[in-house]
């Protein structure tokens, strides 16, 4: 029984380059013994994240992320039984914000910035997987 679950948040004003490298290993270091793999991302201030693994296991780290006082305004964009994983590479991948490709955000918004609160959760998710598919990922499992 897979999931993926996909959220939205605004990084607290102390959450900087060394904050965002230290969620990310501590990411790194728990995901892999819980089955949990994903992609985060920090742009403009909003985290977007996908969490995939068994739904027990999503679940409880979603309940964990949430009270994380290092972000708020957490919103659950979409919840979706899976066949299979889109990001089984990475026990937690970073999109690299510095390579993303500008046009890629305005396929899929109003304008060129990355506002998951803007738009549906399916489309989010579709911009997710492009970025995925165009290898703007950094951080090996
Ligand atoms: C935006 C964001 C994403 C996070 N993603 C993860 C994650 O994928 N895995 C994880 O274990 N902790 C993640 N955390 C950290 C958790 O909120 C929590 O601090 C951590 O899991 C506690 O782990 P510990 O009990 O081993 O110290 C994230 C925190 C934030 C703010």
């Amino acid at each position: 029984m897979l999931v993926r679950l996909l959220y939205a948040s605004r990084a607290v004003p102390a959450v900087d380059q060394e904050e965002l490298l230290a969620i990310l290993k501590k990411s790194k270091a728990n995901n892999p013994a819980q089955g949990i793999t994903g992609v985060l991302c920090l742009s403009d201030g909003i985290f977007l994240q996908a969490l995939e693994g068994g739904r027990a296991q999503v679940n409880r780290l979603y309940s964990r992320i949430v009270t994380d006082p290092r972000h708020t305004d957490v919103q659950l964009l979409s919840y979706e039984e899976i066949g299979e994983r889109r990001f089984a590479g990475w026990s937690m991948g970073q999109v690299n914000m510095a390579r993303l490709n500008r046009a890629l955000l305005l396929k899929y918004s109003e304008t060129a910035t990355l506002d998951p609160y803007a738009v549906s959760g399916s489309v989010s998710m579709a911009l997710f997987a492009e970025l995925v598919a165009t290898a703007s990922i950094v951080g090996q499992s």
